[in-house]
Formats: C-alpha cells, structure tokens, sequence
C-alpha cells in the first residue's frame, strides 16, 4: 500500500507528466493470454528488478484490460521493441480487441504470445504485485529471456525516437561541420563508404550522420546511394523563419494568461541563459548561443504541451539554417536579445498581444540578418 504525506505539496499533475517525460526509455509490450484471448499493452514502465533471482518489474495502469488479463493470467512477456516498431507501439497503445491481427507471434513457454520480431523477450511468472496509485507494479520471476540483433525503439517526452550511440553523435557533428564549413560544397556527391574511409568511422555511423542531415535539409539521398550537398539560400532561410513565427504565434495565442508558474520560470531560465550568451553586439561563444537559443524557443513552443507540434519545430532544423546564416560571423546585434526579451516580458504579463508583436519583430530582424549574411556569399552558401 502506498500512504500519502499530506503535509507535502500536491505537485499539479500536467507539470508531473511534463517533467516525467524527459526520462527517457525503451518501449516494450507487456502480452498475456488465457481463454479469454490474447493481450497486449504498450508500456515504457518496465525494468530489471535482481539478477539472482532474475525478476523484472512491470507497471500497468488498473483501468486497462491488459492489467486486469495479468492480475488473472499471473504470468506476461516483455516483448522489446526494435527501432522500426513504432506501429506496433501505436497499435497496442489503444483498447482493440484485434491488436494481433498481421503480427507474427509464436506461443512461449506458458502460452503467452511472443511478438516474432522483437528485440528481446523475457517472460514471467508473477510472485508479487504492488499497489501504486492508478497502476499496479508486477513483480515477474523470469523464467526464459532471448534476444535479436537491431537498435531499440525509444520513448522520450512523448514521441518515439532511435538510440544514438555517443560514438553516432560524435559523426554526425563532423560530417556536419565538414557541410557547413563547406569543406563539401554545395551539388557534391558524397557516399557512405567514402566519408567511411576518410573518416576512419564505421559505415552505419556515417550513414546515421548522413540520414540525420538529410532530415536536417543539408545533404538529399540520391538515386544511387549518393547524398548530394545542397546549396542553402535565401528561400530556404525566409521559409524556416516564417514557419518558426506561425508555430510560435499559434502557441502565444493559445497559452499566454493560462501558463502555470513553474513553466513560465523555467522559460525564464532558458531566456537569461540565452542573453548571458550575446553581449556588446557579439556572441559570447556561437554554439552555446544557439543551443540556448534553441531551448528557449523549443521552451516557448512546448508550452502548448503538443508533442507533435514540437517535433515539427525541431523539423525545421533551425539550427542549422542559423549556423549556416548567423554562425558565419561571432558579430551580432544586442536586438535580438532585446526583442526576445520582450516576448519573454509579455508573456510574464499575460500580454499576448505584445508578446506576439514581440515574435513578428524577432522573426523578421532574424531573416534580415539572415539575408544580409547570404548577401555576403553571393545569394547563396
Ligand atoms: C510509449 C508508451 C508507453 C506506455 N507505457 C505504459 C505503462 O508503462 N503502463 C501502462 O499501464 N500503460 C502504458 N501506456 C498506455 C497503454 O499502452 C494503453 O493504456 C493501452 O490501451 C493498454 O492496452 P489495453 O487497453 O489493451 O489494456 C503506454 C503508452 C505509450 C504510447
């Protein structure tokens, strides 16, 4: 049972799943089966409980059927997802009765139903459950475990996302500033195998590096394997910036006056972080500049509490349109800090319409600058 000090604070329950959402996990589904049929829920709350005796933990909501189908069964398996099943994550993440329907399933050791292409599975008999507010923790000796070669399918802040190895990361942010520094120029063609070889790194971490700036909008994936180095111009940059003010005007207008306190201090964090970064008309240093710049805005976005709506922002790889415009030179201009801090100051407020005059201003001296940067390098870089 769990008791409740009520001497504490209640922590309000949007900010709890908010900051609970920044840890980050795997993603599983739990599966059982008796003859009332087969079940399977999706579920990030699992872990390793002891080794000797090997136990594993699972945490199930009680409102849902597939708790209930373990309370019963007392045995499940944890089917590990691999990085290309967020489907089947979605699928068994909503009540169906026909979640099974076209996947491939083979019967373990107790008749539960082991999902083929898993990562791992690792099934269990139930010797304890715990009571735990809304869900149940199920204590699980293991009684078999096998895993499959492949990436896990992550779970972070409400989308699902792939595993970076630190040594992946480390390659992309060469490849990266090999692009950016235009030591590629702008219609080469580079292929895996050759940035393997200059770069002494091991093919799939290019071709993660390669596939990230694809997605970045900095290298197109050919017909024939190559990637092609693409040129980075005016329009690229005004779309960017225009798509980024529409995303934060929507936001603005919808959260301004109803941001809860916590929220709009840790904003404020980020925002002074950001102005600590830009002093006397120059970055203090670029890259930690943009970094805070980017928290700041992903900050102000994510005040709408829409995964999806964060994950476009992130699509627009801002980023890189603002090291391939701004990054050129460490000169800037204190306005920029200033006009944010506007934004930052009305939403403060609660003055929405000031805080979007605020946005409008950023937006546009940020394409100016912007276009007076590419000026500089003929139109385009
Ligand atoms: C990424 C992700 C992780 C989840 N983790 C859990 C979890 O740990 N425990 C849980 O009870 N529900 C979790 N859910 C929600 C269940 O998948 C959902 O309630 C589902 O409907 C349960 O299946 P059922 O209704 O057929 O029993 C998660 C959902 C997603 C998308």
């Amino acid at each position: 049972m769990s008791t409740i000090d009520s001497s504490h604070p209640t922590i309000d329950g949007r900010h709890f799943r908010h900051v609970a959402g920044h840890l980050a996990s795997g993603v599983t589904i739990i599966t059982t089966a008796d003859d009332d049929g087969r079940f399977g829920a999706t579920a990030s709350s699992v872990t390793s409980l002891s080794a000797d005796p090997a136990m594993m933990i699972v945490c199930l909501n009680n409102a849902t059927p597939s708790a209930n189908a373990v309370s019963r069964t007392g045995k499940y398996a944890i089917n590990v997802l691999g990085e290309g099943h967020s489907e089947l994550a979605y699928r068994f993440a909503s009540p169906s009765s026909d979640k099974f329907a076209g996947v491939a399933v083979r019967e373990g050791l107790q008749g539960v139903p082991l999902l083929e292409d898993a990562l791992a599975h690792i099934e269990c008999e139930v010797v304890d459950r715990i009571i735990g507010g809304t869900h149940t923790i199920f204590v699980g000796r293991v009684i078999s475990a096998d895993v499959a070669d492949g990436q896990p399918l992550t779970y972070f802040r409400g989308g699902f996302g792939r595993f970076a190895q630190a040594r992946d990361e480390a390659v992309y942010r060469t490849v990266r500033g090999l692009v950016l520094t235009r030591h590629y120029q702008p219609e080469d063609v580079v292929t895996v195998a050759e940035l393997a070889t200059a770069l002494d790194a091991e093919e799939p971490s290019v071709f993660y590096a390669l596939t990230r700036l694809a997605g970045d909008g900095l290298v197109r994936r050919e017909l024939g394997g190559g990637y092609l180095v693409l040129p980075f111009d005016i329009r690229s940059s005004d779309a960017t910036f225009d798509a980024r003010l529409l995303i934060e005007l929507g936001v603005l207008e919808q959260v301004v006056g109803s941001i809860p306190d916590s929220a709009i201090a840790e904003l404020r964090r980020d925002f002074e972080k950001m102005a600590s970064l830009l002093v006397d008309d120059h970055f203090v240093d670029f890259d930690s500049y943009l970094e805070a710049n980017y928290k700041f805005h992903e900050g102000l976005i994510s005040l709408a509490e829409n995964p999806l709506l964060t994950s476009v922002f992130e699509g627009l790889a801002i980023k890189q349109v603002m090291t391939r415009s701004f990054g050129a030179t460490s000169e800037s201009s204190q306005f920029f800090v200033d006009v944010q801090r506007q934004i930052m100051d009305a939403i403060e407020a609660g003055d929405k319409a000031a805080a979007q005059d605020a946005a409008r201003t950023y937006s546009s001296i940020a394409k100016a600058r912007a276009r007076e940067v590419l000026a500089l390098s003929g139109g385009a870089v």
